[in-house]
């Protein structure tokens, strides 16, 4: 039986600058269990089709898909294999992606490693996430461009800029949106869409899955409104638990919410 040679072993032979990003060896991580499935890859940025032809060879049995902005010689680069489709576009550009999406459906795997410029990489995301299948991963290279101004990133203000590693990092909130103890939280687009986020250096994994576990601390994100449901239920004194949590409690909440609305009004955050 012929040797099954690892993704980096792979690599080497078409001598991807992925291993010397050191992706390779997270790849593997996530890849390793689920290489011999049938599975729709799309990569955004093809360039010599390095990558491309990596994951041709390491999962024989999916399709990969690859786009970029420029025309691609694929006899040139020789990705005229059978697992290799490839579509010239931008990532950024809605009408091209949506013809992506309806020839596809959907995908297990997209990684983006195209413009790396901030705007391009969150329109992406946000035209794509919805592609994903469930437990699907959604991959974005070279996010240290996020610290470039060149990039469309911001080096001068790294906690509250735009860019694509700041809309990562919200993200996060994403995964706990049900524990938000506010009252007049407005659900996000990926709110219970996302169930892990992993950031290692200078690239970003995204797993989507359903997240929708109860809270045990709040109901409807109000601490005030659980407590008062669990103690006057327990207890059956509705009076005083009604006076302590929906008026004392909830005014103490309502007065820290227009507080920190103001804040974020003077700070320019909303
Ligand atoms: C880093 S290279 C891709 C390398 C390739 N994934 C690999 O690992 O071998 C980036 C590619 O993204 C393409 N690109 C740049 N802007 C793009 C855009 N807006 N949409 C799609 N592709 C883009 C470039 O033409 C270039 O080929």
């Amino acid at each position: 039986m012929p040797e099954t040679k690892n993704l980096k072993s792979i690599a080497e032979i078409y001598k991807s600058d992925k291993i010397e990003h050191q992706y390779i060896k997270v790849y593997e991580s996530y890849f390793e269990k689920i290489r011999d499935e049938k599975l729709k890859i799309l990569e955004i940025g093809i360039a010599d089709g390095k990558s491309l032809l990596t994951w041709s060879d390491y999962f024989k049995n999916s399709v990969i898909v690859g786009i970029d902005i420029h025309k691609i010689n694929i006899v040139e680069k020789k990705l005229n294999r059978n697992n290799i489709e490839v579509h010239q576009g931008s990532q950024s550009d809605q009408t091209f992606i949506q013809k992506i999406i309806s020839k596809y459906k959907e995908f297990d795997i997209i990684i983006d490693d195209g413009s790396h410029l901030s705007k391009d990489v969150k329109k992406s995301f946000n035209l794509l996430f919805s592609t994903l299948k469930d437990d699907g991963l959604y991959i974005v290279e070279d996010i240290q461009t996020s610290y470039n101004h060149f990039f469309g990133g911001n080096p001068f203000d790294l906690k509250y800029s735009n860019s694509h590693m700041n809309f990562f990092k919200h993200l996060t909130d994403s995964l706990n949106h049900q524990e938000v103890a506010n009252p007049f939280y407005i659900k996000k687009k990926y709110d219970g869409k996302i169930t892990n986020i992993s950031f290692y250096h200078n690239m970003v994994f995204v797993r989507k899955g359903i997240n929708d576990l109860k809270s045990k601390e709040v109901i409807n994100n109000s601490y005030e409104d659980m407590k008062y449901l669990e103690k006057s239920s327990r207890t059956g004194k509705k009076f005083q638990y009604f006076v302590k949590y929906k008026i004392f409690y909830k005014a103490y909440t309502i007065f820290l919410f227009v507080f920190n609305t103001i804040k974020k009004i003077l700070l320019l955050r909303i």
